[in-house]
């Protein structure tokens, strides 16, 4: 894996306000014991909390396949080479390799790239030569290649919470796409009753079995919608049965509306945008739950 170093005119200066791990509000606001539920907290860059127990996430998300399948169909369109953007601990990208698919991740999380590195381990060789991982930002990474399929999974877009990290990332992936090359994400729509969800209730879920302690954890959720940045915050809160403290992750997610997508893709040298529903490539109508977007560099940055 390489440490990927961004060209010093990308790097953006300390972001002072996104720092994590004291997920320090914003000047004047008020906060928490965890400092989510303050409206001048924005999310630290990579959500690195949420990311950072990789056997947690593989066991959360085992049973989403549907998605899978999709990015494999696609990869194997293009033929390759595929670069991937938020490639986390691999639950898209091994496939993608396994198909035969050369595919190049970028992520900012250490431990999900460890954790794809030890899955890797365990590959045949043939499939470990056809990944190449990098540590780092997606909004400045740059890999001095081009790829006929750009893929950024499962929501990584709802990392980018402004305006200015959007502009950042969309100037990456022009600069990664070969001309006639297709950049393909998907992104939840906002749902009007998580938006609406009262931030002093908790959301309870079923409970989990940590994959490592084999513990039985409760688990619930709370939320709080601050409507001016468009940000979902998000607390777990998990709760192990036996001795284990309790603890809490914090979550933020963008919320993207489709046609604020529409016009930052359009604004940024993106064109042909086609939208499709929950990876079916039937059109997207009011009961998806995921977009796809598919759409490929304008005729005028081409
Ligand atoms: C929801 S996970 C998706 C992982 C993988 N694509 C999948 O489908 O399972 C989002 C990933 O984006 C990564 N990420 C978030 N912000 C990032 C950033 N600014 N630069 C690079 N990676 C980022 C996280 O570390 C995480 O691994």
């Amino acid at each position: 894996m390489t440490a990927a170093k961004a060209p010093k005119r990308d790097r953006k200066p300390a972001a002072k306000k996104r720092r994590d791990p004291d997920l320090a509000p914003a000047a004047g606001g008020t906060r928490d014991e965890y400092g989510i539920f303050d409206f001048g907290y924005v999310g630290d860059a990579g959500a690195t909390a949420h990311y950072a127990d990789p056997n947690y996430y593989s066991s959360t998300y085992q049973n989403r396949r549907h998605d899978v399948a999709y990015y494999v169909q696609k990869a194997r369109a293009s033929r390759g080479p595929v670069l991937e953007y938020g490639v986390g601990n691999g639950r898209v990208a091994l496939h993608i390799a396994r198909a035969g698919i050369e595919l190049e991740g970028v992520d900012l999380s250490p431990a999900m790239l460890a954790d794809f590195e030890e899955r890797l381990s365990q590959e045949p060789a043939q499939v470990r030569a056809r990944v190449r991982l990098h540590q780092g930002d997606m909004r400045s990474v740059r890999l001095d290649r081009r790829f006929p399929l750009v893929i950024a999974p499962f929501n990584a877009l709802l990392h980018l919470y402004d305006r200015r990290d959007m502009e950042a990332f969309l100037s990456c992936v022009r600069e990664h796409l070969t001309p006639d090359g297709r950049f393909l994400f998907d992104f939840s729509l906002p749902q009007p009753a998580d938006l609406a969800r009262d931030p002093a209730r908790r959301y309870p879920a079923p409970p989990l079995k940590h994959p490592e302690t084999g513990e039985t954890v409760r688990y619930a959720e709370a939320f709080e919608y601050d409507p001016l940045r468009q940000l979902l915050l998000v607390r777990i809160e998990l709760e192990p049965e036996a001795e284990s403290p309790a603890y809490s992750v914090p979550l933020t997610h963008r919320q993207y509306f489709p046609r604020e997508m529409e016009a930052l893709l359009h604004y940024n040298g993106f064109g042909e945008i086609l939208y499709t529903a929950d990876f079916t490539d039937q059109a997207a109508d009011k009961s998806v739950d995921s977009i796809v977007v598919s759409c490929r560099l304008s005729a005028a940055t081409g």
